[in-house]
């Protein structure tokens, strides 16, 4: 194993074995490093090498500027050190997750139809999994140890019971030819979590606005629910954008969540049909229903071109960037 420094106001040293990424390194021992994809492709885990050298793939510009990498920024996630080595985080790094990443095992406790192409799956696992509202985990399909990425809907408060939402990818190798072909009750699976930066803010007590596009919901959920076990009367407004009304899901939870606590506003918004909920984009909905979000906090996640309109809706609606938490969603083959 090699051991790699990260220097800094908290200097914290780790063992990387043979052919370990540095971010599942650190993640596991519980140091944090920011984190989002974990598959090379946002260049959020960006950490500059000051001593020794890593191997890892080559890096589109797109991902890692021609300058970060001339300065000797590499992928934490992509990054395997083959010698002892030095690294230096760019951002604060005292304010993530510091949940330990760890390889998980579980069973199905059940699998529901809850949308059109659309399934809840819900996993009791063997251990109690400590995350914060917000993160995923990778699920390792079976027979080919690919990783495909599913947030948690469930809050923080059930660690041994996971919730995800999982919709059909056509063709998927993890979704057509596993989950929606054969999982079922009782089947053991393998994971390994939690990951990601898309998390509640629990520094803030600022109104919230959620922005959901399809399962995108589901890191939703779970911070909402965070959220409102905090403070029952938390001000949430969320929007659940999905196509027609055969996608839409967890309506009545939403419904009657929504009358047991007044500050939480329910709004699904279809973009393709009207008759149920509001029609148009999240973003569009929102911009129709707010003046002004100066002093919001908005956490948005879905699929990339939704992520993009909300944000942008957040901004012209006056939000400050700082309070604007985002993951995008791309679905996998
Ligand atoms: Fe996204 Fe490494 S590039 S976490």
């Amino acid at each position: 194993a090699h051991s790699v420094t990260v220097v800094g106001s908290d200097t914290r040293t780790v063992d990387c074995a043979p052919g370990q990424p540095l971010l599942d390194a650190f993640l596991r021992h519980g140091v944090y490093l920011p984190n989002s994809c974990n598959q090379g492709t946002c260049g959020t885990c960006k950490v500059r090498l000051c001593s020794g050298s890593v191997s890892a793939p080559e890096v589109s510009e797109t991902v890692l500027g021609a300058d970060d990498q001339a300065n000797g920024y590499v992928l934490a996630c992509q990054s395997t050190p083959t010698s002892d080595a030095q690294i230096e985080v760019p951002v604060d790094a005292g304010s993530g997750p510091r949940h330990p990443l760890r390889d998980l095992t579980g069973t199905v406790h059940e699998v529901s139809e809850i949308a059109h192409d659309t399934l809840a799956v819900t996993v009791g696992i063997d251990e109690p999994l400590e995350f914060s509202a917000g993160q995923y985990i990778e699920f390792v399909v079976p027979g080919s140890g690919t990783l495909r990425q599913y947030s948690m809907a469930n809050p923080p408060s059930r660690p041994d019971r996971l919730e995800f939402h999982i919709r059909r990818v056509p063709d998927g190798l993890a979704t057509d030819r596993w989950i929606f072909d054969s999982l079922a009750h009782g089947h053991p699976v393998e994971m390994r979590g939690p990951w990601g930066d898309f998390v509640h803010d629990t520094e803030s007590d600022a109104p919230m606005i959620l922005l959901a596009g399809g399962t995108g919901l589901a890191p939703l959920k779970s911070i909402a629910l965070h959220a409102l076990e905090r403070d029952p009367d938390r001000e949430i407004h969320l929007y659940h954008g999905v196509r027609h009304r055969s996608d839409l899901y967890d309506v009545e939870f939403w419904q009657s969540l929504a009358d047991r606590h007044p500050g939480l506003r329910y709004t699904p918004c279809l973009s393709r049909e009207e008759g149920f909920g509001r029609h148009g984009y999240v973003g569009d909905v929102l911009v129709d229903d707010f003046d002004s979000l100066r002093g919001f906090s908005a956490y948005l996640c879905g699929p990339p071109a939704m992520v993009d309109a909300g944000v942008k809706a957040c901004k012209r609606r006056r939000m400050s960037g700082r309070n604007i938490h985002r993951e995008k969603y791309t679905p996998a083959p």
